[in-house]
């Protein structure tokens, strides 16, 4: 037997791509005369944005932020730091954060601080998914796509250790 963990699928292709629909009518009727920016953090929202977004058909801008908390990939350290900037101004616009993730809630926490100094008019947070069991700091998901067990969560653009990014649906590896 192999000791490298396996991806075992816990949320399949078909099932994503039917709440992304959903997720897609609720952004509609709140963003679509706001020219919103849709901000991914990277690299694990890249999927899902580039899924999302095809499904909202109304004026939009895409940007991407890079975050990275020290410490090893598996557990967060809490200590977040902006590694990619943005390429636009965020004043006095509508700002959805589009994250893999909401774990500790420690880099959703502080990139909401850190949006909230550019002035913006609105900033609210879209997830793909969402671990309660191990928050650290309160966390508003306003567009959440699905909650997950305590597992470490693999495939649809979330990595362990670069790997597994390119799996098709939402998987939970395990040894
Ligand atoms: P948080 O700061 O603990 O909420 O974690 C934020 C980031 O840690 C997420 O955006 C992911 O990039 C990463 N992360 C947290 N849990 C997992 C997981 O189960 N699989 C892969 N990455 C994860
Ligand atoms: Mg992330």
């Amino acid at each position: 037997m192999s000791s490298q963990p396996q991806p075992r699928i816990l949320i399949g292709r078909q099932e994503i791509e039917a709440r992304l629909r959903q997720l897609a009518v609720e952004i509609t009727r709140d963003y679509r005369d706001r020219n919103p920016v849709l901000l991914g953090i990277l690299k694990g929202s890249f999927m899902f944005m580039a899924d999302l977004i095809r499904r909202l058909d109304f004026p939009l801008e895409v940007d991407f932020i890079r975050l990275s908390s020290y410490g090893s990939s598996v557990q967060s350290s809490g200590k977040v730091r902006v590694v990619q900037g943005l390429r636009s101004s965020l004043e006095g616009r509508h700002v959805l954060v589009v994250e893999d993730i909401v774990d500790t809630g420690l880099s959703v926490a502080f990139l909401l601080g850190y949006l909230r100094k550019k002035k913006p008019a609105s900033v609210k947070l879209c997830a793909l998914t969402d671990k309660p069991s191990r928050r650290r700091t309160p966390v508003t998901i306003d567009y959440l796509g699905f909650t997950v067990p305590d597992k470490f969560i693999v495939g649809y653009g979330i990595d362990w250790d670069e790997k597994f990014r390119n799996l098709p649906d939402i998987c939970a590896l395990e040894e």
